[in-house]
C-alpha cells in the first residue's frame, strides 16, 4: 500500500523520494492540458471578493504559508498575511473589510488551527482548507476544500506535504490571477515550471549519497547551526532548519542574512556550521558577502545555490526554475541533511521524541 515503507529504512527517506511524483501529480489534478488551472470558480470568485488573504497554519504548514504569500501577492495583487494559529487564535488582528482564510494543514486535525476557523466562522468570514487528508476536520468545517494528493505521510518531520503545498499555493494563485486579470498570472508557464521541478527534485534526490557524507563531515558534531537568506530564501532557510532541529536535535536557526550582523554573528565560532540558501537575482551578492562575514569569523559554509548564481565551490547547485519556485528545489538537500544527520547519530529519523505527528491540543 501506499503506506508501506517498502525497502526504505524510514519513512521520511521515502516520502522525500516521492516528491517528485507529488509535483506531478499535481500538475495531473489541478492543470489541463494546456496548462490552465481547473479549480473551480465558485472558490475563486469567492476569493475575488477579498481585500486581504490571511494564510493561517502551524509548523511547517505556517513555513509553507510564508513562501505562499509570496506568490499570491505577486500574481494575485492581493495583499496577503500568514499567520501562526495559535497566534492568530488568541490576538486577532485589526482585520481588513473582506477577509479570505486560507488554512494550511497537512493533517487536517491541529487544534490550534481548528481554534482560529471556529472562531472566524463566527464571524462570518469564508475559508479554504488545503489538507492533505479529506474528510479531516478543518476540511470538513471550512467553506471550500483543495487537495494536496501527496499520498499518506507517515514520518514526523513533513516533507512532501511542504512542498505540495507550496506548488497547490502556486497553481491556486494564478488561477485568482487570471480570474483578476493579472497579466503576471495568465502569462506564469506553471505546467512547464512544475515540469522541470520535478526532474530536478529528482536530479536532486538522485545524488543524496553527496549529502549523506557532508552531513556527516559537518553536522554530527556540532550543537547548532544556521541557515540564512533573504526573501523567498528566508522562508526556506525557517523549514530547513526546523528539520534539522525536529530529527537531529541540533539546535538550528533560519535567518535573515541581513539581520545576522545585528546580534546573531555573535554566536558564531569556529567550525559553527551556516547554510545559505542563494536562489533569487536581487539577493544573491548580498548574502555572498554575508556569508563572507561568517567565514572570517570561523564558520564551516555550506552553500545550496541555482545553477544561474552558482560559484565554482557552491556545496550544491541547483536546476534554474521560475523565482516564486526555487522553495520546491532549495528545500530538498536541507530535508536530506537533516536525514543523514539523525540517521548517523542513530536517531529515530520518523518518530523524534517529544514530538507527534498531528498535535490535536492548543
Ligand atoms: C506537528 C507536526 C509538524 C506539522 C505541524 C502542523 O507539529 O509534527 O510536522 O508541521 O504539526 O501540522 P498540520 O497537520 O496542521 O500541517
Amino acid at each position: 500500500s501506499a503506506a508501506d515503507k517498502g525497502t526504505y529504512p524510514f519513512y521520511m527517506l521515502k516520502e522525500v523520494d516521492e516528491q517528485p511524483a507529488v509535483m506531478r501529480k499535481l500538475v495531473q489534478e489541478y492543470l489541463d492540458e494546456d496548462g490552465r488551472p481547473t479549480i473551480e470558480a465558485g472558490l475563486l470568485n469567492e476569493m475575488k471578493k477579498a481585500d486581504r488573504l490571511y494564510i493561517i497554519g502551524a509548523g511547517t504548514s505556517y513555513h509553507a504559508g510564508l513562501v505562499g504569500a509570496r506568490m499570491f501577492e505577486r500574481l494575485t495583487k492581493i495583499p496577503t498575511q500568514v499567520f501562526i494559529s495559535s497566534e492568530f487564535a488568541y490576538e486577532q488582528p485589526i482585520m481588513s473589510e473582506k477577509p479570505f482564510f486560507i488554512f494550511l494543514t497537512q493533517s487536517g486535525e491541529t487544534a490550534d488551527s481548528r481554534e482560529v476557523l471556529v472562531n472566524i466562522k463566527k464571524q462570518g468570514w469564508p475559508s479554504l482548507t488545503i489538507t492533505n487528508v479529506p474528510k479531516s476536520t478543518l476540511s470538513r468545517e471550512a467553506s471550500y476544500t483543495l487537495l494536496l494528493h501527496a499520498g499518506p505521510e507517515i514520518a514526523v518531520a513533513s516533507t512532501k506535504a511542504y512542498t505540495a503545498q507550496v506548488a497547490l499555493q502556486a497553481i491556486l494563485a494564478k488561477a485568482l490571477g487570471m480570474t483578476c486579470d493579472q497579466q503576471a498570472a495568465t502569462e506564469f508557464d506553471l505546467k512547464q515550471q512544475l515540469g522541470i521541478v520535478a526532474v530536478g527534485m529528482q536530479a536532486l534526490v538522485d545524488g543524496k549519497e553527496k549529502l549523506e557524507s557532508i552531513a556527516s563531515r559537518y553536522l554530527s558534531e556540532p550543537r547548532n547551526a544556521f541557515y540564512i537568506g533573504r526573501g523567498i530564501d528566508w522562508s526556506v532557510a525557517l523549514e530547513s532548519a526546523l528539520k534539522l532541529k525536529e530529527i537531529s536535535y541540533v539546535q538550528a536557526e533560519g535567518f535573515a542574512s541581513g539581520e545576522l550582523k545585528h546580534g546573531t554573528i555573535a554566536l558564531i565560532e569556529e567550525h559553527t556550521p551556516v547554510i545559505g540558501i542563494i536562489t533569487q537575482d536581487r539577493t544573491a551578492g548580498l548574502t555572498r558577502s554575508n556569508l563572507q562575514e561568517v567565514v572570517s569569523r570561523g564558520a564551516s559554509v555550506l552553500t545550496i545555490a541555482a545553477k544561474h548564481l552558482a560559484q565554482p565551490d557552491d556545496t550544491i547547485v541547483l536546476p534554474d526554475v521560475d523565482p516564486l519556485l526555487t522553495p520546491l528545489l532549495s528545500v530538498v538537500p536541507a530535508q536530506l541533511l537533516a536525514y543523514y544527520t539523525s540517521l548517523g547519530k542513530g536517531l529515530d529519523v520518523d518518530k523524534p521524541r517529544n514530538l507527534a505527528k498531528s498535535v490535536t491540543v492548543q
